[in-house]
């Protein structure tokens, strides 16, 4: 028995290195995936090489700016089998250096809410279409994906930050007025997960560097971050709930 036997998951951002690797653990561990992005070659991709592993994947295009594009992928997974047990909002705009380097003074209100569409209205977007049905069931997991300079700050990538901090109020005002549904929440505050947008600009020394945040002297891995969603997706963790919970080697600790 599977983690998260039978339970029906969504999961956006599932093209990415960090998505893919949750879709993987959650397939492996008896979960019946739904999985959206833009590229839809890489989910096609995914569902050839998860053919035979026991629970079952569907793919299909999503884009979490576009309330039509949600209101199809959702309605579809309702229709089909008339539940979301998980919800794991993983779509994030993409590593944009230029953006990511400039100061404070220099962000334009556009850059901010361009990254803020994404990452936080298109998982609040998410939330709204999928409450109605976990409220019905009376359960339900939501899972944020967070950064940890919404909790310690940092001396880059504001525009990032204000969005991943926005996230972590989502979290929260969902555990506060959904607990009572039996719906829980998390956000996930990840450090430096090695994903090729997110290393293939560095050089040697800075991605050394980064290592050093972490006591552990490493970059963590998407499948670790994985582990750590499908625990929180099964039922071993019915009793934490609204929490942020740190995946970064021990860089931020509070
Ligand atoms: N890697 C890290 O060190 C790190 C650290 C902190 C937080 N994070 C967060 O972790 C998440 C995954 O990051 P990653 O490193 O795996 O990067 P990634 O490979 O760039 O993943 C981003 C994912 O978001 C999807 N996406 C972007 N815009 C979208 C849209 N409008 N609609 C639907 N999907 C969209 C992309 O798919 P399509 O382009 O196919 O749509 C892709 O699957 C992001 O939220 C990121 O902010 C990562």
């Amino acid at each position: 028995m599977g983690l998260v036997e039978g339970k029906v998951c969504i999961v956006t951002g599932a093209s990415g290195e960090i998505g893919s690797a949750t879709v993987r653990e959650l397939v492996k561990e008896g979960g019946i995936v739904y999985a959206g992005a833009r590229r839809f070659d890489k989910l096609r991709r995914l569902e050839e090489e998860l053919n035979n592993v026991r629970g079952k994947l569907f793919t299909n295009p999503l884009d979490v700016t576009d309330e039509k594009s949600i209101s199809q992928f959702i309605d579809k997974v309702i229709k089909d089998k008339a539940r979301v047990d998980c919800l794991v909002n993983i779509a994030g705009y993409p590593m944009d250096e230029q953006i990511w380097n400039k100061h404070l003074h220099q962000l334009r209100e556009e850059e901010i809410t361009r990254i803020f569409n994404v990452d936080f209205m298109g998982s609040f977007r998410c939330v709204t279409k999928v409450l109605p049905s976990m409220m019905k069931q009376k359960n339900g997991v939501i899972i944020n994906i967070s950064s940890n300079p919404a909790i310690a700050g940092h001396d880059k990538g504001a525009a990032y930050t204000f969005a991943k901090t926005a996230l972590i109020g989502l979290t929260k005002h969902i555990t506060r007025e959904y607990g009572r549904y039996g719906i829980r929440a998390y956000s996930l505050a990840l450090g430096n997960i090695k994903t090729h947008p997110t290393v293939r600009s560095l050089t040697k020394e800075e991605f050394d560097k980064l290592a050093g945040e972490s006591p552990m002297l490493r970059w963590g891995e998407p499948a670790e971050v994985a582990a750590v969603i499908a625990f929180l997706c099964s039922d071993k963790a019915s009793f934490i709930n609204g929490q942020t919970i740190i995946i970064d080697g021990g860089a931020v600790l509070v």
